[in-house]
């Protein structure tokens, strides 16, 4: 059984996905995944189905030439990407491009195309997709709910990449439940980023009894995630995301000038390799002072992709249990602002729970 997938955004995260499946499909015991199989479905059972994007260069283009056009800069780690039969259809642009973008070089940023926007439900009905994954840039906030919308009015599953709080807010998860439609979000949290290494240390630190006293998380690259967050006022919910995330994995949260987490800069010759320095300091026995700094380099949508291919195929799973609403279980282990927020290891334990059945959500 194939599980269908539709796709709001074709940039980078997107041209890693499908590069994923199609070198599971030619190497199913490779390395980097995080389970081999879910509930039966594997990685190579992923199929795209439909793709929603507003840029000149990848409207009315096959995905599959759409997904190397620029803007994306990510890495080709696999070429014989897999030729879905799908043409990327217009979106509606409403908020997905910032005006600033615009003033940067178009082989950087975002273009938008001329054609008129397609009738999103219809095409998702049609397609027969299980779930459409918003992939919008951040700061998106009427794009992603039009998004969210459209897949409650064609009942599709709902994945949210970003950090427009959707599955995570009430009002929309009692939408999805109503509906009975499984939802997973929100902001992907990578395999192995920035999120999930501070948040272990953080954890790390509260263990071992070491009083965390202040911290920072600065990451720049050059693709455009990090042109688009240069401005101020679509960064809100990134960082705030980003900063829940840590604070969630300390008993008491650090004072808000103690802690500062967030996109830090633009450089764009890193194209997709991103950059993350961590500083923490702490008190430990006697009070004495530890102070701990790290650097991380990670190619960055890679990296979120090997996320996105659990959140898949659990939602596919909890379709087909008949299972609806803000999926718990695997929003906490592959999102950054998930419905109910766990350390790590307690989110594996309600993952594997949730695969074997033995936890509903
Ligand atoms: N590791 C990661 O890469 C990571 C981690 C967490 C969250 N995310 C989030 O996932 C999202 C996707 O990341 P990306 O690196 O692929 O971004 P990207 O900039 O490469 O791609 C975004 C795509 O959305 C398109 N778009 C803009 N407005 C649209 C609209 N209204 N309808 C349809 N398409 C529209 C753009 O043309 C572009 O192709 C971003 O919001 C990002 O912050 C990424």
């Amino acid at each position: 059984m194939s599980i269908k997938v539709a796709l709001a955004g074709v940039g980078n995260c997107a041209s890693s996905l499908v590069q994923g499946i199609g070198f599971y499909r030619e190497h199913p015991d490779a390395y980097g995944l995080l389970h081999k199989e879910i509930g039966g479905y594997r990685a190579e059972d992923i199929e795209i189905v439909a793709a929603f994007d507003i840029d000149r260069r990848k409207v009315g283009k096959k995905l599959k030439e759409a997904l190397t056009c620029k803007p994306n800069c990510t890495t080709i780690f696999y070429k014989n990407m897999p030729d879905f039969p799908v043409v990327v259809q217009m979106g509606p642009v409403l908020d997905g491009v910032s005006e600033h973008v615009k003033e940067h070089d178009d082989d950087y940023s975002f273009s938008i195309a001329e054609e008129k926007p397609c009738n999103v439900v219809e095409v998702l009905k049609e397609s027969g997709a299980d779930m459409l994954i918003n992939y919008v840039p951040v700061g998106s906030e009427q794009a992603a709910r039009y998004y969210a919308e459209a897949c409650l009015e064609a009942n599709v599953g709902f994945i949210n990449a970003m950090p427009t709080f959707i599955v995570s807010d009430p009002q929309w998860a009692k939408k999805f439940k109503e509906k009975n439609i499984p939802a997973v979000g929100d902001d992907i949290k990578s395999q192995l980023g920035a999120t999930i290494v501070h948040r272990v240390l953080t954890d790390l630190f509260e263990k071992r009894g070491i009083k965390l006293i202040k911290t920072y998380q600065l990451n720049f690259g050059g693709n455009t995630d990090f042109l688009n967050m240069l401005n101020k006022e679509r960064l809100d919910s990134k960082k705030k995301s980003k900063t829940n995330s840590v604070q969630s994995q300390l008993e008491t949260p650090l004072p808000a000038d103690k802690i500062h987490i967030g996109p830090s800069d633009y450089v764009p010759w890193l194209k997709d390799n991103k950059i993350c320095y961590i500083y923490m300091e702490g008190l430990g026995f006697g009070e004495v002072p530890i102070t701990f700094e790290l650097k991380l380099s990670v190619e960055d949508s890679p990296n979120s992709a090997g996320s996105i291919i659990d959140a898949i195929r659990c939602l596919k799973l909890a379709k087909d249990r008949g299972i609806g609403g803000a999926l718990t279980s695997i929003s906490s282990f592959t999102m950054k602002s998930p419905p109910e927020q766990y350390n790590d290891n307690t989110a594996l334990l309600c993952v594997e729970e949730f695969i074997a059945g033995k936890k509903g959500q």
